[in-house]
C-alpha cells in the first residue's frame, strides 16, 4: 500500500479522532436537522446554540431568505466562472459597491470565502522577497496560511505576542522602515476581545507599515451600524485594508477585502484564490445585500447580540468562571486542559433536559493551557435562554471542578 494511504490507514485505527470516539469525548459533527436558531434540534438532542456565528440571527430573516430566492429566479443557481472570465456578475458589481460604502473604502473585492480573501490578499500584498509581515499570536488559520503562501523569505516572518503593542514595535524596530505588513483580528475569533488598534495604528504610522484587519468576527457587530473594527475607533482612513467574511453576521458564506482602488485592482489581477475559484453565486450576494438594508436602518440586532452577550459574561464572571478579555459576541470559558475542555463540552451537550452546544477550542486553536470552551450568541435569543444556558454552565462546571 502506499505510504499516503498507510497514514490515512494508521489514523483512522489510531489517530485522536478515534481514540476520543472510543472515550466518548468526540465533539464534532454534530449534524443539525431544521434552521440555525437560538434552539436548535442537533442529532437526538434539543440544545441551546451557543456555538455558531450567526451573531445578529440572519439566517432566518424572512427577508433575507426572501432576498436569496429572487436572485436564484433571477440569475439562476451559480455562476459556473472566475470572476476575471464568465464569473462576473451585475450582483457582484452592486455587492462590491454596498460593501465599499458601508465600510468606508473606494473599493471592494468579493471572494467565494473568507478563507480565499485571506490565503489571496496576503499572499498578493506580501510578494516580494524583502518585504516583512507582523502577525498577532491568536490570529486565524486563514491568516497563517496566507502567510505561508506569501513569496517574502521565511526569516521576514514575525509572530508578536497577542494584542501586545510593546512586543509589536519591539518587532517593528528591527525591520526597514517601509516594508511590513501588520495583520491582526479585529475581534479575535477564539476569545473576543478586541485588537487595541489605537495603539497598532500609531505604530504603523512611525514604522511606515500597512495595516491588514480581519473583520470576520467584527462586521455586524462593533462600530456603528456593524461597520467593523477602524469605525469602532473611529480609525476608517488609517487601516489600509480590511477583510471581512459572509459566513458570520451576514449570513452566508463568501468574503471581501475592502481597500482602496489600486489596492482592489492588484488583488484582483494577482491574488490567486481570486482569479482561479467560481465566483460567489448570486444567491450569497443578494443575501448579504438584504442583511446591509437591514442593519444600515437598525442598530436593534447589533445591540441585542452584544446585550445578551454581555449578560451571559456578567453571569459567568459572577458565579467564578475566567472568561479572559472578551467584550463582544464571543465569550470564551477557560479551562485550560484539553481532555477536559473535551469533557466539558460533552457534560454541556449531554445535560438534560436540555444541553448547550459549544465550540471545544484547543491547542493549536488556542496556546496549550490556555485551553477553553467558546460561546457566541444570536440577536434572537432571549435572556429567558440565557438564565438556562447559564444554569447548565453553573452546574456543570462545579460537578467538573472548573469553577
Ligand atoms: C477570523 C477569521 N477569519 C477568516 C475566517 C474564514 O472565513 P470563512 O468561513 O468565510 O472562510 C474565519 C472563519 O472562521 C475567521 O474566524
Amino acid at each position: 500500500m502506499a505510504q499516503f494511504y498507510k497514514k490515512c490507514d494508521r489514523y483512522l485505527r489510531f489517530g485522536e479522532a478515534t481514540l476520543l470516539k472510543k472515550t466518548g469525548i468526540y465533539p464534532y459533527f454534530h449534524q443539525i436537522t431544521g434552521e440555525q436558531n437560538p434552539i436548535v434540534q442537533m442529532d437526538d438532542n434539543e440544545v441551546i446554540m451557543l456555538g455558531s456565528n450567526n451573531y445578529l440571527g440572519m439566517t432566518s430573516h424572512p427577508k433575507v431568505k426572501k432576498a436569496a430566492q429572487k436572485a436564484i429566479e433571477e440569475y439562476g443557481v451559480g455562476t459556473t466562472g472566475s470572476r476575471l472570465l464568465n464569473g462576473t456578475m451585475d450582483i457582484h458589481i452592486e455587492l462590491e459597491e454596498r460593501l465599499a460604502r458601508f465600510v468606508g473604502t473606494e473599493d471592494c473585492l468579493v471572494f467565494s470565502t473568507g478563507m480565499q480573501a485571506n490565503l489571496g490578499a496576503i499572499s498578493a500584498m506580501i510578494s516580494d522577497k524583502d518585504e516583512w509581515v507582523l502577525s498577532d499570536q491568536q490570529n486565524h488559520a486563514s491568516i497563517i496560511d496566507g502567510i505561508k503562501l506569501a513569496k517574502m523569505k521565511s526569516s521576514n516572518k514575525r509572530i508578536y505576542k497577542h494584542n501586545d503593542m510593546e512586543d509589536l514595535e519591539k518587532h517593528l524596530k528591527e525591520i526597514p522602515k517601509g516594508k511590513g505588513l501588520i495583520v491582526t483580528d479585529g475581534v479575535f475569533s477564539m476569545e473576543g476581545d478586541i485588537v487595541k488598534l489605537d495603539i497598532l495604528v500609531e505604530l504603523a504610522e512611525k514604522y511606515g507599515a500597512g495595516v491588514y484587519v480581519d473583520d470576520a468576527h467584527a462586521v455586524g457587530v462593533i462600530g456603528p451600524h456593524g461597520r467593523g473594527t477602524a469605525a469602532h475607533f473611529d480609525l476608517v482612513d488609517k487601516v489600509g485594508i480590511t477583510m471581512g467574511t459572509f459566513s458570520k453576521s451576514f449570513a452566508t458564506i463568501g468574503g471581501y477585502i475592502a481597500a482602496s482602488k489600486a489596492v482592489c485592482n492588484w488583488l484582483k489581477h494577482k491574488a490567486r484564490s481570486f482569479i482561479f475559484s467560481a465566483s460567489p453565486p448570486p444567491a450569497n450576494c443578494a443575501t448579504v445585500i438584504a442583511v446591509l438594508d437591514i442593519i444600515e436602518k437598525d442598530e436593534s440586532f447589533r445591540k441585542n447580540v452584544l446585550s445578551v452577550a454581555g449578560r451571559m459574561r456578567e453571569g459567568l464572571i459572577d458565579v467564578g468562571f475566567n472568561v479572559g478579555d472578551s467584550s463582544t459576541a464571543i465569550v470564551p470559558l477557560i479551562v485550560g486542559e484539553r481532555r477536559k475542555t473535551m469533557k466539558f463540552f460533552r457534560d454541556l451537550f449531554e445535560h438534560k433536559p436540555r444541553g448547550i452546544f459549544s465550540n471545544p477550542v484547543v491547542y493549536p486553536a488556542t496556546a496549550k493551557g490556555e485551553e477553553l470552551i467558546r460561546s457566541s450568541y444570536i440577536a434572537t435569543m432571549t435572556n429567558e435562554i440565557v438564565d438556562e444556558a447559564l444554569h447548565i454552565f453553573e452546574d456543570v462546571g462545579r460537578k467538573m471542578k472548573i469553577i
